[in-house]
């Protein structure tokens, strides 16, 4: 693969990157459309990364389909797939971390620690195979994007980072691979967090700025759904993940929950009072 970069860059060639663990949804074809039509050159990776799943957390169940996903990446017209097994990504006696500190210990990172130790190393190393002049990231991924962004300034990544927006089913569920986990039933208990998020925004349309005040509202739809247990819903700013006090500038509403055992994640950016703007 790195051969294979020096060759595309000799060529003066653009190399855009889609970092994806597989198990592919139109948000991650979205992701690679986008990169299609900015990039000369287009590589997908698809590994599923350990060092990213807690000791308890679905690693050895998330689902794997690369037949199916290669199929539906060569539809794209990707130009490569990098899958490398985990031993090439991790032989034995890698002892090496990429830490982005204080950033990664919020939002998922509260509920999943050292979660996004494990990216920010998946990423830097995906990053120094490839050497992509652009990276492609999904918008749902609100607190890794704002982690990876933060990585690529602090380390001076020669890459520039493009955010895509959110891709919804038609009743609002963000598209995740680990949707196929829910029961008929809990799919349709899932559309809880769109709809939570859809509360905060019409009460920002409204004028409401009070981030205590929003955040209660959108707690309280999500108590409405039994089947769902919040592990957070916040409003942050959305580059540094620190609480905001009132949404005038802005702000990430950002939500988690499990339904079932399938843990969901959701956000929308607000713009503002009487601005409010789904995050894609
Ligand atoms: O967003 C994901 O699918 C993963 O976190 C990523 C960026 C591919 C790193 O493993």
């Amino acid at each position: 693969m790195t051969a294979l970069s020096r060759e595309i860059h000799r060529s003066g060639k653009h190399l855009g990157f889609v970092p994806t663990m597989g198990a592919l949804h139109q948000g991650h074809l979205s992701l690679a459309r986008t990169a299609r039509s900015q990039s000369d050159v287009v590589v997908v990776s698809i590994f599923v990364n350990p060092r990213q799943f807690g000791p308890k957390e679905d690693f050895s169940k998330y689902p794997r389909s690369f037949e199916q996903d290669s199929a539906l990446l060569q539809a794209e017209k990707v130009d490569y797939i990098f899958a490398p097994s985990v031993e090439e990504m991790y032989p034995q006696g890698a002892t090496s971390w990429v830490k982005v500190e204080e950033i990664s210990d919020r939002l998922d990172g509260r509920s999943r620690p050292g979660h996004f130790h494990g990216v920010t190393t998946v990423v830097s190393k995906l990053f120094n195979i490839i050497q992509p002049d652009l990276a492609f990231f999904g918008q749902k991924d609100a607190a890794q994007v704002a982690i990876v962004r933060k990585m690529v300034r602090d380390l001076n990544f020669d890459v520039r980072i493009v955010v895509c927006p959110i891709v919804r089913e038609q009743d609002g569920l963000a598209m995740s691979s680990r949707n196929v986990y829910l029961s008929p039933e809990q799919r349709k208990q899932a559309v809880i967090l769109y709809r939570a998020l859809m509360r905060v925004q019409t009460l920002a349309d409204q004028g409401e700025s009070d981030a205590a005040k929003l955040m209660a509202a959108g707690k309280q739809v999500i108590a409405e759904e039994p089947a769902a247990r919040l592990d957070y819903f916040e409003i942050v700013n959305s580059d540094t993940l620190e609480p905001v006090r009132n949404i005038s500038h802005g702000a990430l509403v950002a939500v988690a929950a499990h339904v079932g055992a399938t843990r969901l994640i959701d956000n929308i950016m607000l713009m503002g009072p009487g601005q409010a703007k789904v995050g894609g």
